[in-house]
């Protein structure tokens, strides 16, 4: 199979196709990541929908909570929480939840991300953007010869910086925050990196506070990753993948 014959297959054609070997990889390669990089705009586009309502409702009575996107690759999981954040719920819901603050150790991708260098999107990426935003693609993002970069209206509610998150746990604000970590457990140095990241994490943060994995870190490791963040100190919520610290 190779990129054109993608390019004219029905599932790749909406109004303006735009194919990539991204694109490629994912629709070829089913649920497998085979670049440590890859992710989209609303991946697990209703579990990010059902994360956002779950937060806004436990946080209605806090001023400011602290969202860390780890891992952030160049932006999309921050900026879906954004779209969907911004168009469901009014500016002082969406003042308490920004900055996000998106880390990744890649520098490379974080210079890619500041610059806002170019998205390259595939038709069910473009889907998920229509559904999760009432149809308001435009308001979040531009066009220009098939290139798809971020609006104002969402970038400078991201904050990108260069970190491992195996050492950077200790800039976290303990109180009222949400720290997204999903879908590259597997990548740390094995299972001791992953343990001793998750121990000092149930360590750090404070009992008002959150943490998300991804499917992939539960299906990378075995399913072991879900026991170690229970015996860390959190427990799980109504939403998949997420954990709360205990009291
Ligand atoms: C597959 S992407 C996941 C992107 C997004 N979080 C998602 O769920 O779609 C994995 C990203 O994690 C980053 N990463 C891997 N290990 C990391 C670490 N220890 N600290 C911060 N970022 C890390 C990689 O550089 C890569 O950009």
């Amino acid at each position: 199979m190779n990129v054109n014959s993608v390019k004219m297959s029905n599932q790749c054609a909406y109004k303006k196709p735009q194919i990539s070997f991204k694109c490629l990889r994912r629709e070829v390669c089913t649920n497998m990541l085979i670049n440590r990089n890859d992710t989209c705009f609303f991946r697990d586009g209703d579990l990010i929908k059902r994360l956002v309502d779950y937060l806004v409702k436990k946080f209605e009575c806090v001023s400011k909570v602290n969202l860390y996107s780890y891992g952030c690759s160049i932006g999309e999981e921050a900026y879906s929480f954004l779209m969907y954040l911004v168009s469901k719920f009014p500016n002082d819901v969406v003042e308490k939840f920004t900055p996000i603050i998106a880390k990744d150790k890649d520098s490379f991708i974080i210079e890619e991300a500041s610059a806002n260098k170019p998205h390259i999107i595939c038709t069910e990426e473009y889907e998920n953007i229509l559904k999760f935003t009432n149809n308001k693609y435009d308001r979040f993002l531009k066009e220009n010869q098939g290139q798809v970069t971020i609006k104002d209206i969402i970038r400078n509610k991201v904050k990108f910086d260069v970190a491992d998150i195996t050492n950077d746990y200790v800039n976290i604000n303990p109180d009222n925050s949400v720290v997204l970590m999903r879908n590259f457990l597997p990548y740390l140095n094995g299972n001791i990196d992953r343990w001793t990241l998750i121990r000092n994490l149930g360590k750090h943060l404070n009992s008002n506070s959150y943490l998300m994995i991804g499917e992939f870190d539960v299906r990378g490791t075995e399913w072991k990753v879900t026991n170690e963040i229970i015996d860390s100190g959190f427990e799980r919520t109504e939403i998949e993948y997420l954990f709360k610290k205990k009291d």
